[in-house]
């Protein structure tokens, strides 16, 4: 892969982002993509080019064949925890911390089920699809801990989905599984159920609480910016919407088109690793 060429950022959009108070930064896979992590659309390399989400990301798809979706998260998990945050994730760790210092502050928005926000330094990042490292009970839906399918107190699906630590839940093996690999799931110590990760799948609601917040952080933003997302899976693709019809500055990071861009004020065209550490760099300094 030869190096992305230095992206160009207007001043008047590095100033735009210097002072504004409240900025939010809403995540897709692209921002995980240079980690290592393949997205889901991207034509050959995207997850959902090569698998089916019907018979791996739906509760249906559970319950019909636990053992070979329990199998497909333990591998993604491993794949997940081997990788690490790049200089996108990096930059939006300082942008947090930059506007922060200023008296405002910038949320995380991710529909990303990694923690690679977190690893990079991020805070308080809402996870809107939930996080890969964490499993709770399909049937009562209690959380399990680290250490196996043993609950740890359920406290409402928000709660639960929210988060991302790197704990490996759900007893799953620590080596990983092999890509294809079936792998029947832990059951839950509480009610014998079967354990599934604690993300969101076809076909279920958002958590709730983080939906809520996410929603009224884009109502508020001055500047929101999307980054590595093909903006098609909603209610997250309508986040930047709601930020543009109140008035917010919509910033595009990807090297790709995407839906958004009648919507976008500055479609800045290139890989978030590159062109995130740019734009913050041009907002508050090397
Ligand atoms: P997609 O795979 O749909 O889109 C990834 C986007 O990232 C595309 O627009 C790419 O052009 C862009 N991209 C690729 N490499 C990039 C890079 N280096 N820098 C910046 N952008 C890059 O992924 P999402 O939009 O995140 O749901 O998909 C949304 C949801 O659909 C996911 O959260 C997942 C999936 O089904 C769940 O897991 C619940």
């Amino acid at each position: 892969m030869t190096a992305a060429p230095e992206p160009e950022i207007a001043g008047e959009l590095a100033e735009a982002l210097r002072t504004a108070r409240r900025v939010v930064v809403l995540t897709g896979a692209g921002a995980s993509a240079e980690s290592g992590i393949p997205t889901f659309r991207d034509a050959l390399t995207g997850l959902w080019e090569r698998y089916d989400p019907a018979q791996l990301a739906t509760p249906e798809a559970f319950a019909a064949d636990p053992d070979l979706v329990w199998g497909w998260y333990v591998w993604r998990r491993s794949l997940v925890a081997r990788c690490r945050p790049n200089p996108g994730h990096g930059a939006i760790a300082r942008l947090q911390r930059e506007v922060g210092e200023r008296g405002g502050g910038a949320m995380v928005v991710t529909q990303n089920v990694d923690d690679l926000h977190e690893r990079a330094g991020a805070q308080d990042v809402i996870h809107l699809h939930g996080a890969i490292a964490q499993s709770r009970c399909a049937d009562c839906g209690e959380k399990v801990r680290e250490d196996g399918a043993e609950p740890a107190g359920g406290d409402g699906h928000a709660e639960r989905a929210q988060g991302g630590g790197a704990a490996q839940g759900g007893g799953a093996p620590r080596d990983g599984g092999a890509e294809g690999r079936r792998i029947p799931p832990p059951r839950c110590a509480g009610c014998g159920g079967p354990v599934r990760p604690a993300i969101v799948w076809f076909g279920e609601a958002l958590p709730q609480v983080a939906w809520r917040r996410a929603e009224e952080g884009a109502a508020n933003a001055d500047v929101l910016l999307s980054v590595g997302t093909s903006s098609t899976v909603y209610p997250a693709a309508e986040l930047p919407h709601i930020a543009r019809r109140a008035g917010a500055r919509v910033v595009q990071v990807n090297p790709s088109s995407t839906g958004l861009e009648p919507a976008v004020h500055d479609d800045l065209r290139g890989p978030a690793g590159t062109v995130l550490p740019a734009l913050v760099a041009a907002a508050f300094g090397p």
